[in-house]
């Protein structure tokens, strides 16, 4: 595909003012047609529904009708979609705020693809990290890389924060009760320290001893204040056991700096690169996902993981608009965003295994649309993003379906399984368990989309006074993904899924997804405020320089907490 080089780097105004356009054409139809559903006779289905290896994706209940859909295709060929996606594709450095391109979709291409940035190909380095992960892994997994000790590291904790941390949790999750990858991880375990608080340490060091784990700090930059503080703490805890000469064998590192890998301690050759082709909360797919779920998986189960990863690239890069699930999906949120003035999305899976994808894509999906300008810098005409939330299905029944279903309009991703990953039947009972959860994966998208009306209580003699309270306004959006199975395989087709989704979002919002400017000023604050604590607490320095309110509380937990320092039982060894 030959592309224009304005379309790659584009907000741009043009495209903008055309949406724009866009937007007031689409209002006015919203006027018309935005509380009729997609009509769902049997014979309907096809036009509401896309299928791909093994999903199915139901958007029979958005708030929209066929010709909304016509539409936002029109829509998406007047900002250049398809070519933006090639642009990514392509390498070109669509990320213009950091000048990199966005090249996750290289972290899963085949050994004998080509994908290039700079007119360099990519893919063997890919390659040639994931030949060294597997290699250390095994190593790790058959006992043959041994600790300080000579004892096998059956134990990783796994230290790093936002894209380092969410995604890998998010598919570790998901494994746990994977019949197939659970074999793999028997005898192992997998924590995940993120949070500065040490209460996180605590929590994820309980019941380990140094001598049989294996820490890999996870860092882009290896420079996030949360795990350089938390890297610092696991080595101490590590040298105050074992001596500082054993910090060689247990700790390794992921990263992107391997200067400061280096210059923290970590030997180079226990260091396992990516590039900064890769945005952090794109880099499941890299070292900062495999390393650790390989060494709790194995490789050739993380392997099938990138593998489902793969499948919707190529499916999310070659199928037309009609049939392309993050596309549909994109298109979907930006109808209802920014013409139904929906602010939040629910994302719903009925499968606990899936427990951890919600908080992976409030992430993905926030950090990289919450946006004020336009990739050319120009203030937004419109809101973008969406306030992402969810807990698996039926726990959020019984937590925040009540707003969902008489309160505020939000619309819902229910995501279901076909094929329990941990069956159980109970003799007597009318359903096996997963049927039962399914029944209400089945049941909920209906409660919500046709509701129940007081006509309707009438006839089933509810009291009169309590009719309004009873009563269910339906024509609330939703949408149904059902996977065939929840396997490695199928995990990575649901990340890959979801992060097709927030690019096609940004790219027609015309927004730079990939850069993520909004978490740099409170970092910096940060930074202020830990001087101040440094010198109020050795130096015994007033606050200064701070406005009243920060002043007075910052006051006020100096001197509540000024035995601190005191205390010697909280002092590990600095090395
Ligand atoms: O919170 C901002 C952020 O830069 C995220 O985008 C990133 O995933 C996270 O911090 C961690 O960064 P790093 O991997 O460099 O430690």
């Amino acid at each position: 595909m030959q592309v224009n080089d304005d379309v790659c780097f584009s907000s741009s105004f043009p495209y903008l003012s055309h949406f724009d356009i866009t937007v007031k054409r689409l209002g006015n139809y919203q006027r018309i047609g935005a509380r009729r559903f997609f009509f769902s006779p049997p014979n309907a289905g096809s036009i509401v529904h896309s299928e791909f290896d093994g999903i199915v994706l139901d958007y029979s209940r958005q708030q929209a009708t066929v010709d909304t859909v016509d539409k936002l295709y029109n829509l998406a060929e007047a900002v250049h979609l398809k070519e933006k996606i090639h642009c990514m594709f392509n390498g070109e450095r669509i990320n213009s705020t950091e000048n990199r391109s966005v090249l996750h979709v290289a972290l899963r291409a085949a050994r004998n693809a080509v994908i290039n940035s700079d007119g360099k190909n990519v893919v063997p380095d890919v390659w040639n990290v994931l030949d060294k992960i597997k290699e250390f892994s095994e190593k790790v997994r058959n006992g043959s890389w041994v600790g300080a000790t000579g004892k096998p590291l059956t134990n990783v904790i796994a230290i790093g924060i936002g894209g380092s941390f969410l995604g890998p949790l998010f598919v570790h999750n998901a494994l746990q009760t994977d019949s197939e990858a659970s074999k793999y991880a028997e005898g192992r375990q997998l924590r995940f320290l993120a949070n500065v608080d040490p209460i996180d340490v605590a929590r994820n060091t309980a019941g380990l001893s140094p001598e049989t784990t294996l820490v890999v700090v996870v860092s882009k930059t290896f420079t996030t204040a949360e795990t350089m503080l938390n890297a610092c703490t696991l080595r101490a805890w590590i040298s105050k056991e074992l001596g500082p000469s054993a910090v060689a064998k247990h700790m390794v590192a992921v990263s992107t700096n391997l200067m400061l890998v280096e210059k923290f301690g970590i030997d180079p050759n226990n260091a396992f690169a990516f590039w900064d082709w890769v945005g952090g909360r794109y880099s499941v797919c890299s070292a900062v996902g495999v390393l650790p779920l390989s060494l709790q998986y194995g490789f050739s189960v993380v392997e099938k993981f990138l593998k489902g990863a793969s499948s919707i690239d190529q499916h999310f890069s070659s199928a037309s608009f009609e049939k392309n699930i993050p596309v549909l999906l994109g298109l979907l949120s930006v109808w209802n965003v920014s013409f139904l003035g929906y602010p939040a999305r629910a994302i719903l899976p009925y499968s606990q295994a899936l427990e951890k994808f919600a908080p992976h894509i409030q992430q993905v999906s926030m950090e990289s649309n919450g946006k004020g300008v336009s990739i050319d810098g120009v203030p937004l005409p419109f809101e973008t993003g969406e306030i992402d939330f969810g807990e698996p299905g039926t726990n959020g029944q019984h937590s925040f379906y009540q707003l969902i279903h008489q309160g505020r309009v939000i619309p819902c991703d229910f995501i279901g399984v076909v094929k329990s990953q941990q069956p159980v039947y109970l003799e007597g009972e009318v359903v096996n368990n997963h049927d039962e959860l399914m029944s209400n994966f089945f049941a909920q998208p209906d409660a919500l989309a046709y509701g129940k009306t007081a006509e309707q209580l009438q006839n089933e003699n509810v009291q009169q006074h309590l009719i309004p309270h009873k009563t269910f306004s339906g024509n609330r959006p939703s949408l149904s993904i059902l996977l065939s199975s929840l396997d490695a395989y199928k995990i990575g087709q649901l990340l890959a899924i979801y992060e097709h989704r927030v690019a096609v979002q940004g790219f027609i919002w015309g927004i730079n997804s990939f850069d993520q400017w909004g978490v740099e000023l409170g970092k910096s604050l940060a930074t202020q405020v830990r001087k101040q604590l440094n010198a109020s607490r050795t130096k015994g320095e007033p606050v200064e320089g701070f406005n009243f309110s920060t002043t007075t509380i910052l006051t006020r937990y100096l001197e509540e907490s000024s035995d601190v320092l005191a205390n010697p039982q909280t002092l590990l060894p600095r090395i």
